[in-house]
């Protein structure tokens, strides 16, 4: 390497560094467009001289229901019926339906409410503010199963919406096992049946 070739090297790179430390305030030069310009209309945007509405494109015509994640008002869908929360779960009540609803609580309410319900997640330990609600307290086992479903679907007060979470069948599901859990939190002892042993039970 010659002398003269390696010094005009150094002379390139220092320029390279000076390029990096000066501030550009011009826009880059573009010698290909690469579609970084794309002229067009936002929809619904407002644009003169288009339509007389001044609208960039047509609304939609009257009634028009959206064909993805349309859901019918059902008391299945909505927990309602006439605008009343519906006393009993609309899906017959199994073994099956229990078990599914014991693995979606576990999942998405025993955080904050335990796995007996009573309120005492890992959540409000770490936030001792936030405190969920006792599910298996009288008041809760007065609720409306399509109540329950309800404050599933959209929250209440500062317990968050699980709909987005959780689909229909999971939360009927759930609701059944809520109960389970109610039941269980006042268990007599005249519930166990006669000649049951810890034994047998574990
Ligand atoms: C992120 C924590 C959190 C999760 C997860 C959660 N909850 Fe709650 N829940 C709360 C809190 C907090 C309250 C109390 C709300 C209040 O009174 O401000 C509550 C209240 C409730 C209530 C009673 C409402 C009332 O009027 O007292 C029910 C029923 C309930 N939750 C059911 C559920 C079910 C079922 C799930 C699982 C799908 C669930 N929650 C998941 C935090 C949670």
């Amino acid at each position: 390497m010659t002398k003269k070739f390696a010094s005009s090297l150094l002379v390139v790179a220092l320029a390279g560094l000076a390029g990096c430390s000066s501030i550009q305030r011009d826009p880059p030069i573009q010698m290909l467009d690469d579609m970084k310009h794309q002229p067009k209309f936002k929809a619904q945007a407002s644009i003169d001289g288009i339509f007389a509405d001044g609208r960039s494109n047509r609304l939609a015509p009257e009634d028009t229901v959206a064909r993805a994640g349309y859901r019918e008002e059902t008391p299945m869908n909505t927990g309602l019926s006439s605008g009343m929360y519906i006393g009993q779960n609309p899906v017959p009540v199994t073994m099956a339906l229990l078990k599914q609803g014991q693995t979606k609580f576990n999942i998405y309410c025993a955080p904050c409410h335990d796995q007996t319900g009573m309120g005492h997640g890992v959540v409000p330990t770490r936030v001792p503010s936030w405190q969920p609600s006792n599910l298996t307290e009288d008041r809760v086992v007065q609720f409306a199963d399509g109540d329950i479903f309800s404050v599933i679907s959209n929250g209440r007060r500062t317990m968050p919406a699980y709909q987005y979470q959780v689909a229909i069948a999971d939360r009927w599901a759930i609701v059944a096992y809520v109960r389970v859990l109610q039941r269980a939190a006042h268990g007599m002892p005249y519930d166990v049946p006669a000649g049951t042993t810890i034994a047998a039970v574990r």
